[in-house]
């Protein structure tokens, strides 16, 4: 019990200290890198897919932006930007890199 309660301590502080931190944006790009996202991708130019420049743009003040760009680099998709799909990144990536690569393509 006693553990239990040190462990839920420990997991709030966590959750506390990630949300204070901004976007990491070496992070990100690093990230991006690895899982071969600027393989399709450029921050600010078109290639395959969308520059993130563009995408940041396009989301700007919705705030569901995270959420719906979550799913959608987990299970790919098209037209939004175009006819060509993005092939789905789920399970490669895990949903942890995602969700930092979409706040660091929000960032942008
Ligand atoms: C094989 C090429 C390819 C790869 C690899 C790829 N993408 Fe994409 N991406 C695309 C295309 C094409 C689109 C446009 C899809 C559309 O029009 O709906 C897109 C769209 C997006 C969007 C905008 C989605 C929307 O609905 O507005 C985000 C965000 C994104 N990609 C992030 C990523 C991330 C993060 C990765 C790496 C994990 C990645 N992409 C890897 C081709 C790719």
């Amino acid at each position: 019990m006693k553990i239990h309660y040190t462990l839920l301590l420990a997991g709030v502080c966590l959750m506390g200290v990630h949300s204070a931190i901004a976007v990491d944006m070496a992070q990100g790009a690093a990230l991006a890198k690895t899982h071969n996202c600027l393989a399709c991708h450029a921050i600010d130019k078109k290639m395959v897919g969308p520059a993130y420049q563009d995408v940041a743009k396009k989301y700007k003040g919705d705030k569901e932006a995270v959420n719906t760009l979550v799913s959608k680099v987990k299970a790919g998709g098209k037209g939004v930007w175009g006819p060509i799909p993005m092939p789905a990144n789920s399970p490669k990536v895990s949903d942890a890199d995602i969700k930092t690569l979409v706040e660091w393509v929000l960032a942008n």
